[in-house]
C-alpha cells in the first residue's frame, strides 16, 4: 500500500483537464515513481453545472476555495485558474498555510514573483511553475538545476505558439495576417482575446520569468521592451527570405556589462540559425552558457496535455518533497539586483524598407543621414520601380538602437522619402 498525497486543483479548463487526465490515466506509473498515490480530492471551478466532456465524480467539484484551503489533508494546491485575482490571493494563502503550490500562471510569476517566493520560503513550501513558460518544454528546471553551474549569457526563444503559427503561415503559405490569426483561433492556439499573443505580451511575461532565473535578478513584465507582430507584412517576410533570413517573434534576454537586456519583438534571424527551423505552434528556447555552451529546448509550448505534463511533473516533485520531508528549492534564486539596459542602448543590425523618389541623389541623401548618426550600411537593394518611385531595402551593420532611430528620424523627414514602410531588428548572428 502506498501513502496518499492529496491535491486540490484550482481550475478545470484546458490545462486543468489535461492535468487531471494525466494524473488519473497514468496513476499507477506515477505512484511507483513517486512512492505515493497522488489523489485529487477537490476541484475549484466557477460553474458546477458545466459539461466538461470528461468522466468525473461531481462531488469533487466546489465553488468555495475554503473547501481546499481549510482542508488540512490537502498538501498540494495546483493553481490553473489563470490571471491575477483571485489566483494571487489563493496561491499566497495556500503557501502561508504551508501547502505546496504548483502553477502554470505566467501573469502571476512575472508580476508577483518576489512576494510569492517570500511566502513560499515563510511557509517552507514548494512553489513550482514549470508549465508557466513554453508549456510542455522543460525549461524552468533545466535553467534552475541542470544549467545552474553556468553563467548564462543569453536566452533567446520562440515562446509564443500563436504568433509562430501566424508567421509560419504567412511565410510558407502566403496567408495574410488576419486569416492566419483566424485559423490560429479556430484551432484553439490563440487565447480568446488574442491581444496578449499578437502584441507580444504573453511572450514578455515568459521572457521576464526566464531572465529572472537565468541572470539571478528580478525582471518584471514592465522591464521588458515589447513589440508584437501586427506590423509584419508578407512583403517583409519575402524580402527577408531573399536575404536568407526567417522572421520570428523572439523573446530575448542577454547579460551585458551595462545591464540585462530583455525584449520581445519580431526579428530576422539567419535561415541557418536553429530557431529558424521552428515552425507552426512549436516553441523553442536557445540558451548560451559559459560552461555548457549552446543548448536548445524544443517542443509544444501550449495545450492541455503538453502543459499538463509539466504541471504533473511539478506535482510529483512537490509530492516527493512532502513524502520524504526534504525541502525543494524554496529559496528564490534572484540574489542580485542588476540594472535593466534601456532599449536605446541595445545594439543590433536593422532591416529597413522605404519607398523613395526614383531620382539621382536620393540614395546618397539616405546614406548621408545614416552616416551623420554613425550608422554603417551593410547592404542596399533597390527592389521595385513603381511609377517614378522605388522600394529600397537596407540592412545596417550593428549599431545602438538610439543611433538607428535618430537616423530614421532624419530619413523620414527627407522630401524624397515617401514612406518608411517597416524596420525589423536582425538577430542571431555571431557578433
Ligand atoms: P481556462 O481554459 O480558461 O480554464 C480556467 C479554469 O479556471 C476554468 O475551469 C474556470 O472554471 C476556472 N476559473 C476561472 N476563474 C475562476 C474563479 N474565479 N474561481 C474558480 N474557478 C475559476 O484556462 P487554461 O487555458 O487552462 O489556463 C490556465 C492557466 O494555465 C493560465 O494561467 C494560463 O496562462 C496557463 N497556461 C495555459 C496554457 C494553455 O495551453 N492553455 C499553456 C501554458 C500555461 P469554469 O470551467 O467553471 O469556467
Ligand atoms: N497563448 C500561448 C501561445 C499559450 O500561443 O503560445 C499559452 O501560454
Amino acid at each position: 500500500m502506498f501513502p496518499i498525497i492529496k491535491v486540490g486543483l484550482l481550475g478545470l479548463g484546458t490545462v486543468g483537464q489535461g492535468t487531471y487526465r494525466i494524473l488519473t490515466g497514468n496513476k499507477d506509473n506515477l505512484t511507483q515513481k513517486v512512492g505515493a498515490e497522488i489523489k485529487v480530492t477537490r476541484i475549484l471551478v466557477r460553474d458546477l453545472a458545466k459539461d466538461r466532456g470528461m468522466e468525473l465524480d461531481p462531488a469533487l467539484l466546489t465553488k468555495d476555495y475554503r473547501d481546499i484551503l481549510e482542508d488540512p489533508e490537502i498538501e498540494i494546491v495546483v493553481e490553473l485558474i489563470g490571471g491575477l485575482e483571485p489566483a494571487l490571493n489563493y496561491v499566497l494563502s495556500a503557501l502561508e498555510r504551508g501547502k505546496s503550490v504548483v502553477t502554470a500562471n505566467k501573469d502571476l510569476l512575472a508580476l508577483h514573483g518576489k512576494e510569492l517566493f517570500e511566502a513560499a520560503a515563510a511557509g517552507k513550501a514548494d512553489l513550482l511553475f514549470e508549465g508557466s513558460v513554453a508549456g510542455g518544454i522543460p525549461i524552468i528546471r533545466p535553467l534552475k538545476q541542470c544549467l545552474a553551474a553556468n553563467q548564462i549569457k543569453e536566452v533567446m526563444g520562440i515562446i509564443n505558439g500563436t504568433t509562430n503559427y501566424i508567421l509560419t503561415k504567412m511565410s510558407y503559405q502566403g496567408v495574410d495576417f488576419t486569416n492566419a490569426l483566424l485559423e490560429a483561433q479556430e484551432l484553439g492556439y490563440a487565447e480568446r482575446d488574442p491581444t496578449a499573443d499578437i502584441e507580444g505580451l504573453d511572450a514578455a511575461r515568459k521572457i521576464a520569468i526566464l531572465a529572472s532565473i537565468a541572470f539571478n535578478t528580478r525582471v518584471l513584465i514592465n522591464d521588458v521592451y515589447v513589440e508584437g507582430i501586427t506590423r509584419i507584412t508578407a512583403r517583409d517576410i519575402n524580402y527577408a527570405r531573399e536575404l536568407n533570413y526567417a522572421v520570428k517573434l523572439l523573446g530575448m534576454a542577454k547579460e551585458t556589462p551595462e545591464g540585462v537586456e530583455v525584449r520581445v519583438h519580431p526579428a530576422l534571424i539567419p535561415q541557418s540559425h536553429p530557431l529558424a527551423a521552428v515552425n507552426g505552434v512549436f516553441n523553442a528556447i536557445f540558451i548560451r552558457g559559459d560552461a555548457a555552451g549552446d543548448t536548445m529546448f524544443y517542443g509544444q509550448g501550449a495545450g492541455a496535455l503538453p502543459t499538463g505534463s509539466a504541471v504533473v511533473a511539478d506535482i510529483m516533485d512537490a509530492a516527493r518533497h512532502r513524502l520524504y520531508k526534504v525541502p525543494g528549492i524554496i529559496k528564490c534564486t534572484c540574489y542580485a539586483q542588476k540594472p535593466i539596459k534601456p532599449i536605446g542602448e541595445v545594439e543590433c543590425k536593422y532591416y529597413l524598407r522605404l519607398i523613395v523618389d526614383d531620382r539621382p541623389g536620393v540614395l546618397a541623401s539616405i546614406a548621408y543621414a545614416f552616416g551623420d548618426k554613425k550608422v554603417s550600411l551593410a547592404s542596399v537593394i533597390q527592389k521595385l520601380n513603381l511609377d517614378q518611385q522605388a522600394e529600397i531595402v537596407l540592412v545596417t551593420h550593428r549599431v545602438k538602437e538610439q543611433n538607428f532611430r535618430a537616423a530614421l528620424n532624419l530619413i523620414s523627414q527627407l522630401s524624397a522619402v515617401k514612406e518608411v514602410c517597416n524596420f525589423i531588428r536582425v538577430e542571431g548572428e555571431e557578433t
